[in-house]
């Protein structure tokens, strides 16, 4: 998958994007991920990219000519552009998912008030992390690139782990356990001894609406 971001803050996707997975992903050429400047798209001396609201108001908005400029050179009929924003459509891993059968996603990441109006025209989704406003869009392009490349096949060792993990199933995740089975008097509970595989995945069933139904009972409606 090929993964393009814009920003005016490269320099902050240098370090989260170069370990663990992500960076396996990237090594392995099964993500090509790359980070383009905005400025690198404006044509003044002062590389311009935000102006006053017309009409008046606090800060200052994203300018829609470098946009409109860096997009057209880096879509193509094949991209999903996706725009950074709190008035997005709420991001889960059932979006993800949907994100990780792309060939190729353009990120958009806001700064200071946010984008000019017109800047929706060249987008298929907004895409909001949660409700609370952040000072850039690169932060939230980070977690869902990050929350995207885990599922491309061939990132994950075991392929079962996406499959089994919270929201999958409509459900948070069961409880699981290591060694030691006793550990400062907190025991593991038996049936993950037993060896009954059929008793534990009835266990892990259980353990999984149990918990949903107490921290996250949203889910299950
Ligand atoms: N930009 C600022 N806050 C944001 C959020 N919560 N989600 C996505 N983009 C944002």
């Amino acid at each position: 998958m090929k993964i393009d971001v814009l920003t005016l803050f490269p320099e902050m996707f240098v370090g989260p994007l170069d370990f663990s997975m992500v960076k396996r992903a990237r090594d392995s050429g099964i993500l090509n991920l790359r980070v383009v400047n905005l400025r690198d798209y404006t044509h003044d001396r002062h590389k311009t990219v935000d102006d006053k609201p017309f009409g008046g108001g606090p800060g200052m908005l994203l300018k829609p000519e470098p946009i409109f400029e860096a997009v057209e050179n880096l879509a193509n009929a094949t991209t999903r552009v996706i725009m950074l924003t709190p008035t997005g459509r709420k991001f889960d891993q059932q979006l993800a998912r949907e994100l990780a059968q792309q060939e190729h996603l353009l990120f958009l990441c806001g700064a200071y008030e946010g984008f000019d109006e017109r800047v929706r025209t060249l987008v298929q989704d907004e895409v909001s992390i949660g409700d609370y406003v952040l000072t850039n869009g690169a932060l939230p392009a980070m977690v869902v690139i990050d929350a995207v490349t885990r599922l491309l096949p061939g990132v994950l060792g075991d392929d079962q782990s996406s499959q089994d993990e919270s929201f999958s199933h409509g459900t948070l995740e069961y409880s699981h356990y290591t060694r030691p089975a006793e550990f400062r008097g907190m025991r593991v509970p038996d049936v993950l001894l037993s060896g009954n595989h059929a008793e534990i995945e009835k266990w892990r069933r259980e353990q999984a609406k149990l918990r949903t139904e107490e921290r996250r009972p949203d889910l299950l409606e």
